[in-house]
């Protein structure tokens, strides 16, 4: 039996991106569990599906240029695998060509063969008439994003998030300091590099697989920080993470407390509380009990009242698309108000539950006004006694690290 290979398995994650509603992070965790291969080719398929995605439009594009006839849907995958290692990932040209060419049906090998050459000499021209598209072409993001993002953001900046958004993440985590403190950290895993956020690092090429299973450390961009900063929890204080999973903030609000006080992690999703229960283990938080419900339904009856209250909603994701690859495909115009009467349910739902001049904060990893500002001004215009004190937010073009908003909220007596 032929060995499987790397470009084989990103062709089959093509296809079941484009066959499936499902994520292509689920697709490529569930591909690379059931396949052996080493970590350098199971980078590359990553580096093939994901690289692929984030370039659809202008690989399409490119294959506009090279083929007027009909291209099928299974002839496509295989160009788009083929030009954007040639095109994009400067990958060496016979590999690139020859072992895409190999993943063919055998009647469409020579129709593959002849297009990818084809590429190969046209190369110059197929560039710059890329170069000369519309940003929203060239950097192969929908059109009526970029459009958004341009009359809210100015085109320079847009220009900038798109470019962002097509560059490969950067590795960050969280210091855990329920179990180390930063020198220690430092000399143990000598990969890590201080950021300008505190008590966050960043590793050059992969996560020391020591240090997350010990607990040392937790991945995570710097821009979550931001809204458990915001949320201030003191220690002794009772706090309502309400939308916890997997439990990135519910442990860093518990790392705030130094584990002292109480923490409620709900979620809707039992699966994704596992992952919560998990996670605060082996970072060592004592003080958070998980909880599921759905907020959909209600607040939660009979329960005391919190200090603080942080709801890290669910949103489009818009903020964080460098690591989302797909999220920008699955996307409509209509989401961003579908999202905040989503949001809407959970704040009325929770607001409840918050103590008389308890702290409420809101956040996403959006970048839409619809999610953020006012998704809060509706929400103050139902309940008056929740008072805006700050807003916060990170822009990846202005900070540097993905894009977050957050909102504190005081309720007045
Ligand atoms: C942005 S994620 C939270 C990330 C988490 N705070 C962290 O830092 O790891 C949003 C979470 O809200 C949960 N969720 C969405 N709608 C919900 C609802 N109506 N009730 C309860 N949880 C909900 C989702 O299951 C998801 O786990």
């Amino acid at each position: 039996m032929a060995q499987t290979t790397a470009r084989d398995v990103a062709l089959r994650a093509l296809h079941t991106w484009r066959t499936s509603r499902r994520s292509a992070d689920e697709i490529f965790a569930e591909l690379i569990a059931k396949t052996e291969l080493s970590s350098s080719d199971r980078a590359f398929v990553l580096e093939l599906f994901y690289g692929v995605l984030r370039n659809l439009l202008l690989l399409d594009f490119w294959i506009g240029a090279l083929r007027s006839g009909n291209v099928d849907v299974d002839l496509r995958d295989i160009l788009q695998l083929g030009l954007y290692q040639l095109l994009i990932a400067q990958v060496a040209e016979h590999a690139a060509v020859n072992e895409t060419v190999e993943l063919a049906p055998r009647r469409a090998r020579g129709v593959a063969n002849a297009i990818l050459r084809e590429a190969i000499r046209q190369r110059a021209k197929l560039e710059n008439d890329a170069a000369n598209q519309p940003l929203f072409l060239r950097t192969s993001h929908p059109e009526f994003l970029v459009a958004r993002w341009q009359k809210h953001f100015g085109s320079e900046a847009t220009e900038q998030l798109c470019r962002w958004n097509n560059q490969p993440p950067s590795l960050y985590a969280r210091i855990n300091s329920l179990k180390i403190d930063m020198e220690d950290f430092e000399r143990r895993y000598p990969d890590a590099r201080q950021t300008s956020a505190k008590n966050f690092v960043e590793f050059s090429h992969t996560f020391p697989a020591a240090a997350l299973d010990a607990g040392h450390c937790y991945i995570q961009d710097p821009s979550t920080r931001l809204a458990c900063e915001v949320l201030a929890p003191k220690r002794g204080e009772r706090i309502l993470d309400a939308c916890a999973a997997p439990g990135g903030k519910t442990s860093y609000i518990a790392e705030l407390m130094q584990n002292e006080g109480e923490v409620l992690a709900v979620d809707r999703q039992s699966p994704r509380l596992k992952m919560v229960e998990e996670n605060l283990a082996r970072l060592g938080v004592t003080i958070a009990q998980t909880l599921q419900h759905d907020w959909k339904h209600g607040p939660i009856s009979s329960i005391e009242k919190f200090d603080r209250i942080l709801v890290d909603a669910p949103c489009s994701n818009t903020g964080v698309m460098r690591r989302r690859v797909d999220v920008r495909w699955r996307l409509r115009p209509n989401e961003f108000t579908r999202m905040q009467q989503e949001q809407l349910s959970i704040l009325r739902a929770v607001a409840p539950l918050l103590k008389d001049n308890g702290v409420l904060v809101y956040s996403t990893c959006s970048l839409e006004l619809e999610e953020n500002r006012e998704a809060i001004d509706a929400l103050q215009k139902e309940m008056s006694i929740l008072r805006l004190m700050e807003e916060n937010e990170s822009l990846p073009f202005r900070d540097g690290f993905d894009g977050a908003y957050v909102a504190k909220l005081i309720k007045t007596a």
